[in-house]
């Protein structure tokens, strides 16, 4: 807030609480010369290089540039960056340093800031409002580069999965409007405004994962702005779908037939069975035992847990044990 707003609108006793003695002097002279002899108002975008013409004051307070001289015409400010500059030889007004809207206002809009022309012989006070228009200069940027996810396959439909926001100090249409998730059977994207006006934007599950089928997944949330040209910032979400025991063994063959001589010597492999699983770890670790078998065979035939080699472990009686 200016020097000249506070006059404005505070009491001058509060005033004095903040003000140097500078300004309790400029408070003074408003006290003195309250019927400020004009009032112009200049809107301009922000980020103006140094020199640009931001207004001719000369004209627009209908004043002699030769006053503007005599009078030692000059801007009184009670800011520390003098942003502009009064060119008195030519009664105009220019940029003197950046004026950047994001580190003047942040998110307040309108954003403007005010100062006060002083002409002295007579002294004539002129109030002086710049506003700051947004200039569309920060894309959308997310914190990270990378969302990492881990996700169940047996992830219920309808699964929420909240996504980093991404930040655009710009303002109005410059500023963040809109998510964009890129194309998956998997995914959709549900956008959300938080209570101080931030957008965020979560995944939901519309589709059943499947990591047998899909073990991971490379998606893009693209964060875009309203401002012409159109700026965006993008975020990897790579997930990870992890393992449900979602899959029996299956052996890869539904019988497996072989022959053994009668009287075989015990550890003779007869045939090796080969069961495979599509999950993985431990869900998909598999172990072999022998089943549903007459007790008797128990006793001929044992079966190697881990390799699935079927041994001879018994007498086998081709007279008794013909088939097996
Ligand atoms: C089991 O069978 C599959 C498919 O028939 C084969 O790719 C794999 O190598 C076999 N495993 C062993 C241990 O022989
Ligand atoms: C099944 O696996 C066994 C053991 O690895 C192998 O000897 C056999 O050839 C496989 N059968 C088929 C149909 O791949």
């Amino acid at each position: 807030m200016s020097l000249s707003d506070m006059a404005y609108q505070q009491p001058l006793s509060k005033c004095r609480l903040h003000v140097g003695p500078q300004r309790v002097m400029l408070l003074l002279l408003f006290y003195f010369f309250n019927d400020v002899a004009g009032q112009i108002r200049y809107s301009i975008p922000e980020e103006m290089k140094k020199g640009s013409l931001i207004g001719n004051v000369a004209q627009d307070l209908g004043l002699d540039v030769k006053r503007l001289r005599s009078g030692r015409a000059r801007i009184v400010t009670g800011e520390n960056i003098q942003y502009t500059e009064l060119k008195t030889d030519k009664g105009i007004l220019v940029v003197n340093e950046r004026i950047d809207r994001e580190q003047l206002c942040g998110d307040v809009t309108p954003c403007s800031f005010s100062f006060e022309v002083i002409l002295e012989n007579p002294m004539e006070l002129h109030h002086i409002t710049i506003e700051v228009l947004d200039v569309n200069d920060h894309p959308p940027v997310f914190k990270k580069s990378d969302i990492m996810l881990d996700i169940s396959e047996s992830a219920n439909l309808g699964a929420r999965f909240v996504l980093d926001s991404a930040e655009d100090p710009d303002v109005g249409v410059n500023g963040l409007q809109n998510y964009v998730l890129t194309s998956n059977d998997n995914f959709v994207l549900k956008q959300h405004v938080n209570p101080d006006g931030s957008k965020y934007a979560e995944m939901v599950l519309q589709k059943q994962l499947d990591r047998e089928e899909v073990p991971h997944l490379s998606l893009k949330l693209i964060a875009v702005d309203g401002g012409n040209p159109q700026r965006s910032g993008t975020v990897n979400i790579n997930i990870i779908v992890l393992d449900a025991n979602d899959n029996p063994p299956v052996f890869n063959q539904s019988v497996y037939k072989a022959t053994v001589i009668e009287n075989a010597a015990r550890g003779t492999n007869i045939v090796t069975v080969n069961a495979t699983d599509a999950d993985s770890g431990s869900n998909g670790y598999i172990t072999y035992s022998i089943s549903n078998v007459k007790s008797n065979i128990a006793d001929l035939l044992s079966i190697d847990q881990v390799s699935g080699a079927l041994f001879v472990s018994g007498p086998i009686d081709f007279e008794k044990d013909k088939k097996i």
